[in-house]
């Protein structure tokens, strides 16, 4: 059948909260456009509670933006109330639409079309949703979708704070077995399908099934894994076969890393093969689920927290236009819009690296930054994990390394004897040595769902490469780290 927005509603109400049904927007302004037509009068507006142009303190801003990651070399954007005009100050310091503003909605629009990260359907059923960050989306879709009737099927080992916020909706989290082999990484197919295939009668029983699978896909927080494009059709095709939405949550899909060559530990592809943004999409960058999606069951998460900068808490959501209404709304009556300095921040610095206002080029050189970054993270990924191989500990066979292939995470694995003391109190012991070596990193264990279920994964550290000043710094780090491993094990 051809998907319509009717057979959306049909398909995807069962899929929202009861919090969602009581959910009522008044909304008390004039939504009609007005028909004043007095020619030479100007239409007087005395509705919105929005300052006036000249009661905001901020003149004009200009941004100096890089040439490329790291480099000194900058180049002036200025932002006045008048320019760029569609997004001038006088709007985005404004109170503006929920939805965010038309031009960046269209860029990203381009941008993600671009490459293929769009649902296979019609594609006026589909939206591009601006937002406050992937954090604030994934809370407000489950304070939209689930509740103490829904059950959320998880990676084992996930980013937290999206647990917290399924729980306080009263559902129910399901941690599902993550493969860390590098020929079989991420989510476990075979026993997710005998999970679902036998749920009547497993560990869940007394669960309903579950309505949703969130994923981080590539380069998996905290394990750094990346699911290979079969491992995502089988599952795409497990969300069909048991009706379950998937909630793509992709931060560090764009930092994609060829694979690390043991021969030769610094090769770096981005700059060896001298990479087109052609290849870069069509043979680096992963299959997104989004791109399967036939149904309208994929809802993605991008965010420019990893690729611009976190602190503008800015994101974007991809979604069927049913689940967009909802979205929206909550947006509407809890965010109200995302800042708006924000958007035009971000959409000045993209326009203001391509040589010409054509989206073509603008998609180009944004593109051509991010390939950037993900060079300059893969030379990082090639120092930590080559520093890690030749260090003591690694050589003593105190540790072992589960290698990525994108994101900013690399995972070492403790070889704790479990006759010693219980793994977590010798990882806590463990992390204090590290403190009194000067190195610090995230405990495995604190990211696990349920630290019974995950028992043969708590005895890892999850490392990130992003922060370090440079790569000596990342080398030292490493020696720091191998220290305090012999010293608490040898
Ligand atoms: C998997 C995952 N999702 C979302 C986020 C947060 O994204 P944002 O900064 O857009 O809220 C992070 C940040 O660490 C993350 O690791």
């Amino acid at each position: 059948m051809t998907l319509t927005n009717q057979e959306l509603r049909d398909r995807f109400a069962p899929f929202i909260s009861r919090r969602d049904a009581d959910r009522h927007i008044n909304i008390f302004w004039e939504t009609q456009p007005s028909a004043f037509s007095e020619p030479g009068k100007q239409f007087i507006e005395l509705s919105g509670g929005m300052p006036h142009t000249s009661f905001f303190p901020i003149e004009s801003m200009s941004v100096n933006i890089l040439t490329a990651p790291g480099s000194t070399d900058t180049i002036n954007v200025p932002i006045t109330h008048e320019t760029p005009s569609s997004l001038a100050l006088k709007h985005t310091l404004q109170y503006a639409l929920s939805e965010g503003f038309q031009p960046l909605i269209d860029f990203v629009r381009a941008f993600v079309t671009r490459l293929g990260n769009v649902p296979q359907y019609d594609p006026s059923l589909w939206q591009c949703l601006i937002a406050n960050g992937s954090c604030d989306s994934l809370f407000k879709i489950f304070q939209t979708c689930t509740d103490e009737r829904s059950v959320v099927l998880v990676e084992e080992l996930t980013f937290v704070p999206v647990i917290s916020n399924i729980l306080a909706t009263g559902a129910k989290v399901v941690p599902l077995k993550l493969s860390m082999r590098d020929d079989d990484q991420g989510i476990d197919t075979t026993y997710m399908e005998d999970l679902l295939a036998n749920w009547e009668t497993g560990p869940y029983a007394a669960y309903d099934r579950p309505k949703f699978l969130y994923t981080i896909p590539t380069g998996q927080n905290p394990t750094g894994l990346t699911q290979s494009v079969d491992k995502r059709r089988k599952i795409y095709a497990l969300a069909q076969k048991y009706d379950f939405v998937i909630l793509e949550d992709d931060p560090y899909g764009y930092l994609k890393f060829p694979k690390f060559n043991h021969e030769k530990p610094m090769e770096n592809p981005y700059i060896s093969t001298e990479m087109t943004t052609e290849q870069y999409a069509r043979d680096v960058l992963m299959t997104s689920y989004i791109s399967m999606d036939t149904d309208g069951r994929v809802i993605r998460f991008e965010t420019f927290s990893k690729i611009f900068a976190p602190g503008m808490r800015l994101s974007f959501v991809i979604l069927n236009n049913f689940f967009y209404e909802k979205l929206l709304k909550f947006q509407e009556i809890t965010t109200r819009q995302p800042t708006g300095i924000s958007q035009q921040i971000v959409y000045s610095t993209i326009h203001a690296m391509a040589p010409t206002k054509n989206t073509d080029d603008v998609i180009e050189a944004w593109l051509h930054w991010i390939m950037k970054l993900a060079c300059s993270y893969t030379d990082r990924r090639n120092v930590m994990l080559d520093a890690l191989y030749n260090s003591e500990a690694y050589k003593r066979g105190l540790y072992s390394v589960v290698e990525p292939s994108a994101g900013m995470f690399i995972i070492v694995n403790v070889n704790v004897d479990e006759k010693r003391a219980p793994v977590i109190q010798q990882m806590d012991e463990l992390i204090r040595v590290m403190d009194k070596h000067g190195v610090r990193a995230i405990l495995g264990y604190k990211m696990a769902v349920d630290r019974e279920f995950s028992k043969d994964h708590l005895n890892f550290f999850r490392l990130t490469y992003a922060y370090a000043d440079n790569h000596e710094q990342l080398r030292e780090a490493v020696t720091r780290l191998s220290d305090s491993v012999v010293e608490y094990l040898a």
